[in-house]
């Protein structure tokens, strides 16, 4: 059985906050921010609502474009490093709200590369029969977890969520075809939330050094970020007996404009193959990568039988490559 993407479908908030309005919170600048990071806005999600609300927006938008019954699908799996709560998962929510009612599901924790790890992981149900429909979600709501007295941060990050619809197919040349997927505990000390977990749970201490919010060295990830996503995908794409120009979109991560040409350039791709909305949205951390296909697709970018090659890299450090063959018209 091969594992094929049948619906993708996104959702991000209509409020937005430009750099414009950044500059009226923090010492920062629109030049600054849009010479270094590529970004002009991003979106924030309500305060009353959570990173599930999204999660089941993007879902909603594929079940009802493909009339596919919610009591359909067999699993949900919700990448998110913002949860609604520690306990239970943010898919418990999903699942709830769209009535899944046949569906299990968990939250993974992959960071930034939340969303490959968790298509990977919906693959390797479908092709082993075992599952025929699982919705696979990327959501996170950034704004709940930035400190926006600190510049260093709080300009990058942004709120969005996307999903793909994975089922399984008999077609031979279709679908998830590759991943190559990395963990790295040694970078977890660049790239954090430390409060709120088991570790250091919320006290007074942690809410006064503000350390349920996230923070970064963003030098040593940015270094990092280029090696790892162009070093991975190289390796998927030669294993594959593939150059850059036999790929049709490279959707990368969307943490840094820079990060993402300098990685192009080294995979050889033209500009006409790389997705970037970065300006648009900022970093949604698990949600970058689907909210691009979704928009991606949208703009009839890709037809079926092409290839596509995502890749991230954040939080742990994890990351990875995933490639796959677009199975949709
Ligand atoms: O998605 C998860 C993975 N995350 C990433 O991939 C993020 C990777 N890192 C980055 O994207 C970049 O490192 C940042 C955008 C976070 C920062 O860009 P940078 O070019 O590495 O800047 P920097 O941190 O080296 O700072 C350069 C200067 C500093 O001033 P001095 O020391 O040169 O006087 C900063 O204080 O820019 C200053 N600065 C700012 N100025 C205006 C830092 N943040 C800001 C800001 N506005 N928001």
């Amino acid at each position: 059985m091969r594992a094929i993407i049948t619906g993708v479908g996104h959702f991000v908030p209509d409020q937005k906050m430009t750099n414009e309005d950044l500059e009226r919170m923090v010492d920062t600048n629109d030049e600054w921010i849009t010479s270094r990071t590529g970004i002009k806005e991003r979106r924030v999600l309500e305060k009353d609502k959570p990173t599930s609300y999204m999660a089941v927006q993007a879902a909603k938008t594929i079940l009802d474009r493909n009339n596919v019954p919610a009591d359909e699908l067999d699993m949900i799996i919700v990448a998110t490093s913002t949860p609604d709560m520690m306990m239970p998962s943010t898919a418990a929510v999903v699942q709830n709200e769209l009535n899944a009612s046949g569906a299990w599901g968990f939250d993974l924790s992959g960071g930034c590369s939340g969303f490959l790890f968790a298509l990977a992981t919906a693959s390797q149900f479908i092709e082993t029969g075992r599952h025929q429909k699982v919705m696979v979600i990327g959501a996170d709501k950034m704004s709940a977890v930035l400190n926006y007295k600190d510049r260093d941060t709080c300009v990058i990050f942004g709120d969005g969520a996307g999903a793909v619809l994975l089922e399984s197919s008999d077609a031979k040349d279709a679908g998830i075809e590759d991943f190559i997927l990395h963990l790295d505990g040694s970078g977890a000390k660049y790239l954090n939330i430390p409060g709120g977990g088991s570790s250091q749970p919320a006290s007074y201490e942690t809410i006064d050094k503000k350390l349920h919010c996230i923070c970064q060295d963003g030098k040593t990830v940015f270094r990092h970020a280029i090696t790892g996503m162009a070093d991975v995908s190289s390796e998927i794409m030669k294993k594959n007996n593939l150059v850059g120009k036999d790929i049709r979109l490279f959707i990368p991560h969307q943490a840094n404009s820079r990060i993402i040409d300098a990685v192009g350039k080294k995979l050889g791709m033209n500009p006409d193959q790389v997705v970037i909305n970065i300006q648009n949205y900022g970093n949604t951390t698990a949600g970058t990568v689907p909210i691009a296909m979704s928009e991606a697709y949208q703009e009839k970018m890709m037809k079926q039988g092409d290839w596509i090659l995502l890749s991230a890299y954040g939080a742990g450090f994890a990351w990875g490559s995933l490639l796959l063959k677009w199975a949709m018209d």
